[in-house]
């Protein structure tokens, strides 16, 4: 079984998360581009969606899904994205596609999280998939220094301006035994948007996809 599949598989694992005439909080990525595949089998019965990204935004559209402005909804039933790494506590290091700081906001606005990942992003210690930092661009320089002094070797993702119109600084040889204090430390700096460490606000149900089928975990 590819890796593609098995994010296929809990892409379409989400579906039954799903409930008649909600508006659904959906993330960004390869694994939740089979969750939006799955998601217009049942556009009818949804009001739609409020997205992370200007890219689940156009295929969300583009199957015929309404999308709404997370300012139109006070609260959402649930939010589906996946995750770069996930740990047993269920927290997370997610922005490899540079979505982080939607993510968060349209996370937050959810009641239940849903993570779908195939099982390689299943980890003990997060750290070896290198952390993104979404960063104002004249805060560059001034945080990748203070992310050394946090132990972390910072280097700017090349070419990549996020929805947001900053940059991404990638933190690698970490090992985050702490994730929620890492999260608060970054978060606090001036200048960091956001991190991509989902750990104050975790998954709540994890979906993994696997040969051996989708197992679910819940908190
Ligand atoms: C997007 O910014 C990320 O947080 C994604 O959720 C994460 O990178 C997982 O992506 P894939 O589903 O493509 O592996």
């Amino acid at each position: 079984m590819t890796q593609d599949e098995m994010k296929k598989a809990a892409g379409w694992a989400a579906l039954d998360y799903v409930t008649k005439g909600s508006i659904v909080g959906v993330g960004t990525g390869s694994t939740v581009n089979h969750f939006i595949d799955a998601l217009a089998t049942r556009k009818e019965e949804i009001k739609g969606a409020v997205s992370s990204s200007v890219a689940s935004t156009q295929r969300l559209e583009a199957i015929g899904i309404p999308v709404f402005d997370a300012n139109e909804v006070s609260a959402l039933d649930i939010y589906v994205d996946g995750a770069d790494e996930i740990n047993p506590d269920f927290d997370m290091i997610k922005g490899g596609g540079a979505a982080l700081t939607r993510e968060k906001i349209v996370a937050a606005i959810a009641k239940k999280f849903i993570c779908i990942v195939d099982n390689t992003k299943e980890v003990d210690v997060l750290g070896a998939f290198p952390l993104p930092v979404e960063v104002i661009p004249m805060a560059r320089s001034f945080i990748g220094r203070e992310l050394v002094k946090l132990g972390g070797d910072p280097v700017y993702r090349e070419g990549v301006i996020t929805d947001n119109g900053n940059i991404i600084l990638d933190v690698h040889n970490l090992k985050i035994t702490d994730a929620k204090d890492l999260e608060s430390k970054i978060n606090a700096l001036p200048g960091v948007v956001t991190v991509g460490l989902f750990a104050q606000r975790g998954a709540d149900v994890l979906l993994v996809g696997s040969p051996d089928g989708v197992k679910t975990v819940t908190k």
